[in-house]
């Protein structure tokens, strides 16, 4: 007689890539559809490199350094990460 299990998507991907040791997909927003930079690699380079400016994210992440569209998403991420250190 066959069994039937039932897999979520989302914890089926998670516990194969631990399985086949493959990086986690990052589940932040997609902020740079140019260079495919998501939201928490900006905070990372904030927090680790301390990036405070757009200049800082484009050369450290390539963000907002081709068409530009991004950079007030990305402005938006740096206000928020400069009001978080405040408090
Ligand atoms: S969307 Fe970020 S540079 Fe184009």
């Amino acid at each position: 007689m066959r069994k039937f299990i039932t897999i979520d998507r989302h914890s089926f991907d998670k516990q194969s890539r631990i399985f086949l040791n493959l990086p986690q997909k990052s589940m932040s927003k997609l902020i740079c559809l140019c260079k495919g930079v998501r939201e928490d690699a900006i905070i990372s380079a904030t927090d680790e490199e301390n990036a405070s400016s757009l200049v800082d994210i484009q050369e450290l992440t390539g963000a907002g350094s081709n068409c530009g569209r991004c950079t007030p998403k990305i402005e938006l991420i740096l206000a928020a990460q400069s009001k978080a250190k405040l408090v």
